[in-house]
């Protein structure tokens, strides 16, 4: 198994957590989730930091939790939220702790079915219009990423993280 973090990155309700859960299911390792570990620290969600004290106060919170989750410097699958990776002090320090980023590049009406479906948890899509609009302002910057996956509706998360295992495994020259 590979011993660096994989970094599951994309858009709101692209699947990153239940990626990253399939993910670590099949590789054995532990699956974390980088917005529960702020609701955890925080004992409020990030929509509640967010409509609370505003987007910016919510990533000075996400960056100082992605820095405490990567000192534990487990070996592990880490789903991040659908900004994080747009920060640039966030890009660094993944690449700081050598992390395998992945890009679940899902389209947009899919990502936009389920914020709708999921109700009102997303205050950073409140319309299609809006979400839309940060969802192709994030693009550039998503493809950052080392591995790009495209995600069609019918990929199951399992199917999907047998995509990123393999490529993983290949990408170590396991294979
Ligand atoms: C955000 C996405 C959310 C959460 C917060 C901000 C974003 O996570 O971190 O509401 O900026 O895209 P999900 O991608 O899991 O919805």
């Amino acid at each position: 198994m590979n011993q660096r973090l994989i970094v599951i990155a994309g858009f709101m309700a692209s699947g990153k957590t239940t990626v990253a859960r399939a993910l670590g299911n099949l590789l054995g390792c532990e699956a974390l989730d980088l917005d529960e570990s702020i609701a955890r620290a925080e004992q409020r969600s990030p929509q509640e930091i967010i409509e609370q004290e505003g987007e910016d106060k919510f990533r000075q919170i996400e960056t100082v939790a992605l820095s405490e989750l990567l000192k534990k410097d487990a070996a592990g699958v880490v789903a991040l939220g659908g900004g994080t990776w747009t920060i640039p002090a966030n890009r660094k320090l993944l690449a700081e702790h050598s992390a395998i980023t992945i890009w679940l590049d899902a389209p947009f009406e899919l990502c936009w079915r389920r914020i709708e479906a999921a109700g009102h948890g997303r205050p950073l899509a409140p319309t299609s219009e809006s979400a839309r609009q940060r969802f192709q302002e994030r693009l550039g910057v998503y493809a950052l990423a080392d591995h790009r996956i495209e995600i069609n509706v019918n990929d199951s998360a399992e199917e999907i993280a047998k995509t990123i295992a393999a490529l993983i495994s290949r990408r170590s020259g396991n294979n």
